[in-house]
């Protein structure tokens, strides 16, 4: 139980990091919740300070999520057993795994250290699920770029694959007899609801057609 409750507070102090907010004062100068959507992920980065600000933020927060569900989550062996426990680098126990990953995603959307008013949690999902099972992973990022590419709305894209990656998953299990953990689907499904809420003013400016496209994507923060 201690072991369990360090690792999960090890991942979410990790997810803490406030990636785009720091890069944003870095580059800038500038609080990145201030401007453009206001929200502090790698999207509005890209938006507001261009390419390389926005890769560098997409890749710190896809590993925080990532490094949480594969990697903090197996110091709670050695906590528990000392060490003798085996480290392995490629697998882990999926409630650990997911439970940590999660906890990084609650991290990210609200981070220690920039007053709880962080991301959406998309970059920090993806990381954490690819650590656990990365095919439905892929699925969910195909399903993401066709959107994007067709509509030319990051939220939207986020959105529609945030909903379908519960229904991969049930179809892999049930449908391809793949063997996933149940804390995988219930977790899973979690994350994608976690992540749908989190995107409340985006749903309202797509509905009322006030949301940004990709195309107008250029550095916004002179
Ligand atoms: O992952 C976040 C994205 O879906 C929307 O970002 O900045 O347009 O609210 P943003």
């Amino acid at each position: 139980m201690l072991a369990l409750g360090v690792v999960l507070l090890l991942s979410y102090l990790v997810g803490s990091i406030p990636s785009s907010i720091w890069v944003g004062k870095l580059v800038k100068g500038v609080d990145i919740r201030n401007h453009g959507s206001g929200n502090a992920g790698a999207t509005n980065t890209f938006r507001l300070l261009g390419w390389p600000s926005g890769v560098t933020v997409l890749g710190i927060d896809f590993f925080k999520g990532f490094a949480s569900s594969l990697w903090i989550s197996q110091l709670a062996y050695y906590i528990a057993s000392g060490p003798v426990a085996l480290f392995d680098f490629w697998s882990v126990d999926p409630f650990l795994s997911i439970t940590c990953g999660l906890a990084a995603i609650i991290g990210h959307m609200f981070p220690l250290y920039a007053n709880f008013d962080g991301g959406k949690g998309m970059a920090t999902a993806a990381g954490m699920l690819c650590g656990i099972e990365p095919v439905s992973v892929g699925i969910a990022a195909v399903v993401f770029t066709v959107v994007m590419v067709a509509s030319r709305y990051v939220s939207l894209a986020s959105l529609v694959a945030a909903f379908v990656y519960p229904l991969v998953l049930v179809m892999l299990r049930f449908g391809f007899g793949w063997e996933l953990d149940g804390s995988i689907l219930i977790f899973g499904a979690l994350a994608g609801l976690g992540i749908i809420v989190k995107h409340r003013g985006n749903i309202k400016r797509l509905l009322n057609g006030t949301e940004n496209q990709v195309s107008s994507f250029k550095p916004a923060v002179g």
